[in-house]
């Protein structure tokens, strides 16, 4: 089964970006950290970053033609981005939103997120974890 790991703006900084709030793990150690979960699960795992938003609305299209689930961290883009939660919409597959910070122990602003009423689950607050934890429910779920 192959599954898209799909990381919004800002995340391709993790490691030196608000260490306090997101961990000191790197970016290249969070899709080590996917990929070796993926080979344990034999998932086929597909990890990707953008600060551009055109290009998740495309990686999103993909994975609905494709019928494939997706772990989705939409980051700043959940609060406000209807076109992001449209296109999740438009999957076929389960749809995982991974938050790495508890978005609900945050500035107000953040406590709202438009795709979680289209995702079929929410992680938050459990740190990179989250992502590997996602990996393993879309796993077990496809059995
Ligand atoms: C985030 C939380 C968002 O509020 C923030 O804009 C991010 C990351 C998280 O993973 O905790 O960029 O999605």
């Amino acid at each position: 089964m192959r599954v898209y790991v799909l990381n919004g703006p800002n995340l391709g900084r993790l490691g030196t970006r608000q260490p306090e709030v997101y961990g000191t793990t790197t970016y290249a150690d969070l899709v080590e950290l996917c990929q070796r979960t993926g080979r344990e699960l034999g998932l086929e795992v597909v990890v990707r970053q953008t600060d551009a938003e055109h290009e998740l609305l495309g990686w999103l299209h993909e994975a609905a033609d494709l019928g494939a689930a997706v772990v989705l961290n939409p980051a700043a883009w959940s609060h406000y981005s209807v076109a992001v939660r449209d296109a999740c919409a438009l999957l076929r597959a389960p749809l995982v939103e991974v938050h790495i910070s508890n978005i609900h122990a945050r500035e107000p602003f953040r406590h709202q997120s438009v795709v979680s009423a289209v995702a079929t689950g929410v992680i938050c607050g459990l740190g990179v974890d989250g992502y590997r934890l996602a990996l393993h429910h879309l796993a077990a779920r496809h059995r």
